[in-house]
């Protein structure tokens, strides 16, 4: 009895991380708000909404789709207007914490433009935290910040297989290309594209406190069991893959965030002559929007298989606006 007692006294002290929201299975979508307006990147893109989306075929939630949460691009159209797609918001917002995404497929392919990120109030005032992001034959996966003035990170305390490619936040910083970003990039082919999706993807992990921000990539082989039995313990993963820490004060610069997912086409990145223009990509259409307009069959692996996502807090703390959302099951639109 007393090493009972003993037991739950020391698990309740090291509670660490506890279940804010689980948007897992049939509670995905329904706790996600669709982005119908044009792609402030410019991309090719006609974002919809639910029921257009469902109508095209370019969702499907896991009571109609099977295990995971489907979100694609149309394949079929050749408008000159941009090709339909779709960009959802949590309809919560937060303060710290930590994200978990499981995800089965990222979008892939000449012309794709896929991103998992969390995005605050008047850009960049309220910060952004891309989790997962890259564009047309990209093999692996970029990070970044960004900011208003204020904020730099380190080189240090992440996996060898990283590079910080720039380290000022601020979207405007001088010494660096316009939006850049303080950017992280691996060196791991198996965190996107082909390489993401040829191993079943895996879990992205994202630990977001008032002195770091962290992000970890587990392939599906090797997913902590801390992950798969809703305990997850991020001192117990080893090195992240980002580690993004240094002259900048998080809780300044990262506030009442949404967690967002898309897939836009072309526009600033994917479709910028420099980006394009070198890439092989443009063997096939000398522009990334003819490609995107006039060759619909080469957006059939630009969809995203989302299994699921948690988001955890510190046991007792009181970082999160308070919504009744999440763990009530699935939402009819
Ligand atoms: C949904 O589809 C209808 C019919 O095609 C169209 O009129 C409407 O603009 C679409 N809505 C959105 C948000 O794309
Ligand atoms: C085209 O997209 C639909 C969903 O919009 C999907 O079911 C279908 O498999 C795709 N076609 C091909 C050839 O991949
Ligand atoms: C960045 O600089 C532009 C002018 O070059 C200015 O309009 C904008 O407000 C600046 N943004 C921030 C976040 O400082
Ligand atoms: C970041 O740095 C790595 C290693 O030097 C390089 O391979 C990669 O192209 C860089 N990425 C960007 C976006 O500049
Ligand atoms: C595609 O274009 C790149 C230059 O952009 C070139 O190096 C490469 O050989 C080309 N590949 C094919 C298959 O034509
Ligand atoms: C989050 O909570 C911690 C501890 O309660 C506090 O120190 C921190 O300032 C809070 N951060 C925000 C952004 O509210």
């Amino acid at each position: 009895m007393l090493s009972l007692i003993l037991a739950v006294f020391v698990q309740t002290c090291i509670a660490g991380y506890v279940i804010e929201d689980d948007y897992s299975k049939d509670a995905f979508f329904g706790n996600f708000t669709p982005f119908t307006d044009p792609d402030p990147t410019n991309g090719f893109v006609v974002y919809q909404n639910y029921e257009n989306a469902t109508q095209q075929g370019l969702m499907a939630s896991v009571a109609n789709y099977g295990s995971a949460n489907y979100m694609g691009v149309d394949n079929t159209s050749i408008s000159t207007a941009g090709r339909p797609s779709m960009r959802i918001s949590s309809t919560k917002t937060y303060n710290q914490g930590l994200f978990i995404a499981d995800i089965a497929h990222i979008p892939v392919g000449c012309g794709t433009w896929p991103a998992y990120w969390l995005v605050g109030p008047n850009w960049p005032t309220g910060g952004e935290i891309d989790i997962i992001e890259g564009v047309n034959l990209q093999a692996t996966n970029q990070m970044t910040l960004h900011t208003n003035a204020g904020c730099t990170i380190g080189t240090t305390g992440m996996a060898s297989t990283s590079t910080v490619n720039t380290t000022n936040c601020d979207t405007n910083a001088s010494n660096q290309k316009k939006n850049a970003g303080c950017s992280i990039m691996t060196s791991d082919t198996r965190s996107f594209g082909a390489g993401f999706n040829a191993i079943g993807g895996g879990v992205y992990a994202t630990e977001w406190t008032s002195q770091y921000i962290d992000i970890y990539f587990f392939p599906r082989s090797s997913i902590p069991s801390d992950i798969t039995s809703g305990h997850p313990n991020p001192s117990s993963w080893g090195t992240p893959m980002a580690h993004y820490a240094g002259n900048c004060d998080i809780n300044q610069h990262f506030t009442n965030m949404n967690i967002v997912f898309d897939t836009t086409l072309c526009g600033q990145w994917a479709g910028a002559e420099d980006v394009w223009g070198v890439s092989s990509c443009a063997n096939t259409s000398a522009t990334c929007n003819a490609h995107a307009q006039l060759l619909p069959s080469a957006f059939t692996e630009a969809y995203w298989l989302i299994n699921g996502m948690q988001v955890y807090q510190e046991a007792g703390s009181s970082n999160t606006t308070k919504r009744e959302v999440g763990r009530r099951g699935f939402v009819q639109w």
